[in-house]
């Protein structure tokens, strides 16, 4: 069986930089014809000029024929200036500007520690139709780990989208039946993407028979019944839900240490999991709309015009892949993903 679909575009995802961006960027410009590209570097991106910058070595470290598009973010701090966001809305390559809670996951440390400081910035966003993204998770030692999103909702996000209803908002990888349900019944201008992780395992997929560091990213793996509600989301044709991977390769050395880092590696076979979840929810006719149409139309972006082709047909993917001088170790490491990327037609 194939099936045939308007070329995806991945609407988050980390390319580190230097020997790391050369060794992960061909797997995402083989399956996408965009993405929006993290700011987390170190240091973080926080101006328009550090952003170009970066584009400029992305599209170097690009295979020799692809026309893959980084489309770049900035890094938002408690003293990102309107004047910064001007020069953001006035670049054709800045798309959306990224909000870290300061400490809540790889490389925030410079991030938001209360987003009241940051109100004059988000006034010019919403002003300039510059969507904001968000890393939705609260800090605050008193809420419990799986509690983060939920919180960063009621306490941060709803009173957010009230005192600025034109902002344009995305919820990034987000992780439970409450945010799903937050972006369904939301208003206009508030959408979310999904990572492969989230819609294929819950939180036992990190102690499965031990401690599992390659499964552990955040927002963390959350119960079943928030996975289901995620499936039911991503298949549902709703068209505020898109791809995001948050594909965030680490070397092995740094996931399987006393202090592992968050991330997952996906981007070797992202449209092909993705592929797999919706065959396994019965709908598959809805795939293009989640990985192909949605997230461009959130955009105000074209959709794009070629496609690519998947035939069921399973592999087994490596166990590491080589990253720089160290390797890493990819979603379904020395396991088999069912969907094989067959076609190109540019
Ligand atoms: C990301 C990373 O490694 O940069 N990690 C992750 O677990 N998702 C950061 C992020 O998106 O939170
Ligand atoms: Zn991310």
């Amino acid at each position: 069986m194939e099936i045939t679909l308007t070329r995806p575009d991945d609407w988050h995802l980390h390319l580190r930089d230097g020997e790391q961006l050369k060794a992960v960027v061909a797997y995402s410009a083989a399956r996408f014809g965009r993405a929006i590209i993290m700011p987390n570097l170190q240091p973080p991106l926080t101006t328009v000029d550090a952003a170009h910058a970066y584009r400029e070595r992305i599209l170097q470290a690009l295979p020799a024929a692809s026309d893959f598009q980084p489309l770049m973010t900035l890094y938002l701090t408690d003293r990102t200036t309107p004047a910064e966001i001007e020069r953001a809305a006035q670049s054709e390559h800045v798309h959306a500007v990224k909000l870290y809670p300061a400490g809540a996951t790889t490389h925030s440390d410079s991030g938001v520690t209360d987003i009241r400081h940051t109100m004059p910035a988000l006034e010019k966003m919403a002003e300039l139709d510059i969507p904001l993204l968000t890393h939705g998770e609260v800090t605050r030692p008193d809420v419990d780990m799986f509690d983060r999103e939920k919180v960063f909702i009621d306490e941060v996000l709803a009173p957010l989208l009230q005192r600025l209803p034109e902002l344009r908002v995305v919820m990034e990888h987000i992780t439970t039946a409450d945010a799903a349900a937050f972006v369904r019944d939301g208003r206009h201008r508030l959408g979310a993407t999904m990572t492969p992780q989230h819609l294929l395992y819950n939180r036992n997929a990190l102690f499965q028979g031990g401690l599992r560091p390659h499964m552990f990213c955040l927002p963390v793996l959350k119960r079943e019944r928030h996975r289901a509600a995620l499936i039911d989301a991503a298949t549902s044709g709703h068209p505020s839900f898109f791809l995001g991977t948050d594909s965030a390769p680490h070397p092995r050395h740094a996931k399987e240490s006393d202090c592992g880092c968050a991330g997952i590696f996906s981007a070797h076979a992202a449209i092909e999991l993705y592929a797999e979840v919706f065959e396994q929810a019965g709908a598959l006719e809805r795939l293009e709309g989640f990985a192909s149409h949605h997230g461009a139309d959130f955009y105000g972006l074209p959709r794009n015009t070629d496609t690519i082709t998947l035939r069921a047909d399973p592999w087994q993917v490596p166990a590491t892949l080589p990253m720089g001088k160290d390797t890493l170790v990819p979603l379904r490491a020395a396991d088999t993903v069912r969907w094989r990327l067959v076609g190109e037609d540019r």
